[in-house]
């Protein structure tokens, strides 16, 4: 380890990316505790948390978990789904974090404000990554892509802060950065995740059918989006998803192929309800989220195979 000190570090969701950030901080020699419930909690206390990476190789680290938080912590990472985030915030009571960092990885713009609620607001440090990583099992984490960037940004905490964790993360191996503008560092990410999302998922193909077959619905969506933000660059959205491998497919589009909830809410649902604040029409966001409803549940999977 060349950071300082050992960080206790709780990871609230060991699935493909807390699993990954966990054990990657771990192996660096800092001291984690996973938070989920009793099965995932049982098998990494008994196997540890297993990664197959082909950028960190095999590895297992041996590693606490825990079905609560019970002592603090100087990091807590909220690596949960959006869905379930209102539940599995309980399993971190405010009292035990004492004066530990909440770092949320989630997609989407709203969940900082919800754990600001819940968390002394200075603690809270919304982080975006880009990765792709699976849970394939409870404990068990595939990580893909060639690469793990974490940026940082907070409007309510202190920048040595913010620089201390991007520290200890980029020791472990991940390629971290802190960010000035908050704000700006959720709605990219939004902005360019959530038409790619919202057309896979509803017309099941991968990027490259996406940017050639769908191009003008594609164009018409990023275009509709971006007048959310003026911030929103739409050329540089349409070069990103024409640089990705044509096979890839959005994270919202495997979970519905698999029969697990959306992220409906936390992209498409959090552009509607911006839109309404400023009374924007966004016909076509609308129709999208609306057929994708019936599988925000996860519920309809079955009758899609
Ligand atoms: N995966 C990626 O490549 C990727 C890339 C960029 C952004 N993201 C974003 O990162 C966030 C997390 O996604 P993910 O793919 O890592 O999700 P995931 O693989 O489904 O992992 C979620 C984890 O949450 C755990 N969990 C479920 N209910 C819980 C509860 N009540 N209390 C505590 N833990 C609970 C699950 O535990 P069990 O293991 O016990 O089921 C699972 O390990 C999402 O917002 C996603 O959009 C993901």
């Amino acid at each position: 380890m060349t950071t300082e000190r050992q960080w206790r570090v709780a990871v609230l969701g060991p699935g493909g990316v807390g699993g990954l950030v966990g054990a990657l901080l771990a192996r660096a020699g800092h001291r984690v505790t996973f938070l989920s419930g009793p099965e995932t909690v049982r098998t990494v206390q008994e196997h540890g948390m297993h990664v197959r990476s082909g950028m960190f190789g095999e590895f297992t680290v041996k590693a606490q978990a825990d079905t609560e938080l019970r002592e603090p912590v100087d990091l807590c990472l909220v690596t949960v789904k959006q869905n379930i985030l209102g539940a599995a915030v309980d399993r971190v009571p405010p009292a035990a974090l004492g004066d530990g960092l909440v770092v949320p990885l989630l997609n989407g713009i709203e969940h900082p404000a919800v754990l600001r609620e819940r968390y002394r607001p200075e603690l809270v440090v919304p982080g975006v990554i880009r990765v792709a990583s699976n849970r394939v099992a409870p404990g068990s984490i595939e990580h893909g892509s060639p690469f793990v960037d974490i940026d940082l940004a907070s409007a309510t905490t202190p920048p040595e802060q913010l620089d201390a964790l991007a520290a200890i993360l980029n020791d472990a191996g991940i390629q971290a950065k802190t960010r000035d503008d908050e704000s700006a560092m959720l709605w990219g990410k939004l902005f360019f995740l959530a038409p790619f999302a919202l057309l896979t998922t509803h017309h099941q193909c991968s990027v490259g059918s996406l940017r050639t077959d769908h191009r003008a619905e594609l164009t018409d969506l990023v275009t509709e989006i971006a007048a959310l933000n003026p911030a929103s660059d739409i050329e540089a959205a349409l070069r990103f998803y024409d640089a990705f491998p044509p096979e890839a497919k959005s994270s919202m589009q495997r979970d519905a192929e698999a029969g697990r909830p959306l992220e409906l809410d936390a992209i498409g649902g959090a552009l509607l309800r911006i839109a309404q604040q400023h009374t924007i029409p966004m016909p076509l966001t609308e129709r999208l989220v609306t057929a994708l409803t019936p599988l925000a549940d996860g519920a309809a999977a079955e009758s899609r195979s």
